[in-house]
């Protein structure tokens, strides 16, 4: 016969053991959620947003390839929550990179120089790591990347008017930075993932096929020179020192959260503000719009999946610059009269296009539409978020904006 208090004792003992039992069948069940999250996510399993997939009509994007692919269950041990350092995730494309991985559950670790297009306040209600250092500083990497298993390069001086008033900059962080990380990624025997631009492949004509990954680097600007240093600078460390690292090149990008000198911002900004919207020559240069979201889930799918010594291009949907203007101008209601053809900007490249086949093999699928939702979804953004832009349209950047525009404008 038990006594009363052994009685208590083994009734408490089946309690804890159930408590555990109920804590780690709960732990199963959310380890299960996460991988299906990331799994949909990999795949594309979400419904389509807003109309076609970007470049759907007739090139074979658009198609359901990725969905149900069995090799992303075959290879479920690169889903797993991973440390990583992101690098310029004060940025555009940057933050949200890190708001996305941080919904999924990994570990996210910035180091941003906090250049005039780096914001703190783009990574509020972030649960991450900061480090406030430049990309070219082999100490402040060390510091930031410590016990990370990746890194992701978006840290880079970005804007080609800038890089055409001066190039340095662009050659020091775009260049020199990415060789001291990728000796760091060397060093530690993890992967380096470089966030690279369309623009390397420079302008091509308009009959011209979509640039696959092996079309020759032609860059144009000073910044698209420096992008293809660093790109070469990648595919040298993975064939000289054997480092697990790998390109994308993304298209133009838009959506939430863009420093307002890029066309987007700077021309939906304006129109809410007034001023001229100043179109750089003819206006009949051509890009492929790409929503952050989109190029996120591509650099994300590549990191995991993509393959040592690979480019991986993501593409959007192609639109002439006029094109894009007269749906600001309906989106915001602002006056035709605001738009000024000014001097071109030097040696302006007038179309870029690329094939993203390669990564819709790995299961990259687009949600977003630029013209069935897409623009419309950023214009809102920026109306609804005076907050965020107004202040960055002050001191330094008015300087950089008068000595960019105010002769041209005059
Ligand atoms: P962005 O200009 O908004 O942000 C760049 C970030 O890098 C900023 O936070 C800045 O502070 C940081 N940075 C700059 N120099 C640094 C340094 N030396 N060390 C550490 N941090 C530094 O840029 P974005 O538009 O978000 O672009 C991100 C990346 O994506 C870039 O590499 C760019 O070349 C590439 N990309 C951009 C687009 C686009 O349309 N915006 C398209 C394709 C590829
Ligand atoms: O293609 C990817 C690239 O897209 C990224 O690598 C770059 O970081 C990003 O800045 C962007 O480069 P672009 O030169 O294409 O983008 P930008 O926003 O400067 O210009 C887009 C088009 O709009 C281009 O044809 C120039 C034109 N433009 C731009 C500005 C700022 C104007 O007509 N007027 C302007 O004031």
């Amino acid at each position: 016969m038990r006594l009363p208090g052994q009685a208590v004792a083994v009734e408490k003992r089946v309690d804890r053991a159930q408590r555990q039992a109920f804590e780690r069948l709960a732990e199963i069940e959310l380890a299960a959620h996460r991988q299906e999250l990331l799994l949909d996510r990999l795949a594309g399993v979400d419904a389509r947003r807003g109309g076609p997939f970007p470049g759907e009509e007739g090139d074979g994007r658009g198609d359901d390839a990725g969905r149900d692919d069995p090799t992303l269950h075959a290879r479920e041990g690169t889903l797993l929550p991973m440390r990583v350092l992101v690098t310029g995730g004060a940025g555009f494309i940057g933050s949200q990179f890190v708001r996305r991985l941080v919904e999924s559950g990994d570990q996210v670790a910035v180091l941003d120089k906090l250049t005039y297009a780096g914001n703190r306040a783009n990574l509020e209600g972030v649960d991450h790591e900061f480090h406030q250092g430049d990309i070219a500083d082999a100490d402040a990497v060390a510091r930031a990347a410590e016990g990370v298993e990746a890194i992701v390069n978006f840290a880079a001086e970005t804007h080609v008017d800038r890089s055409i008033m001066g190039p340095a900059e662009f050659i020091l962080t775009d260049v020199l930075g990415t060789q001291v990380l990728l000796d760091y990624a060397r060093q530690h025997g993890i992967r380096h993932l470089q966030v690279s631009t369309d623009e390397v492949y420079g302008d091509i004509p308009l009959d011209a096929e979509p640039c696959t990954e092996d079309a020759p680097i032609r860059a144009s600007s000073p910044y698209s020179a420096s992008k293809a240093g660093g790109d070469l600078q990648v595919l040298a460390y993975v064939r000289t020192y054997g480092v697990d690292a790998l390109v994308t090149r993304g298209a133009n990008t838009y959506g939430a959260r863009q420093y307002p000198e890029k066309f987007l911002p700077l021309f939906i900004t304006n129109a809410f503000e007034g001023q001229h919207l100043p179109v750089y020559g003819d206006g009949k240069q051509r890009r492929e719009w790409l929503h952050v979201a989109d190029h996120c889930a591509g650099i994300e799918l590549a990191l995991r999946r993509g393959e040592a010594g690979n480019v991986y291009n993501v593409g959007g949907q192609e639109r002439e610059n006029m094109d894009v203007v007269r749906r600001i101008l309906d989106l915001t209601g602002a006056s035709p009269d605001l738009v000024r053809h000014v001097a071109d900007r030097p040696g302006h490249d007038r179309r870029y296009s690329v094939d993203s086949s390669k990564l819709s093999g790995l299961g990259w699928q687009p949600k977003h539409s630029f013209d069935s939702g897409g623009l419309e979804e950023t214009v809102d953004w920026y109306r609804e978020h005076r907050d965020w832009w107004e202040p960055i349209k002050s001191g330094d950047y008015k300087r950089y904006y008068d000595e960019q525009y105010a002769a041209r404008l005059a």
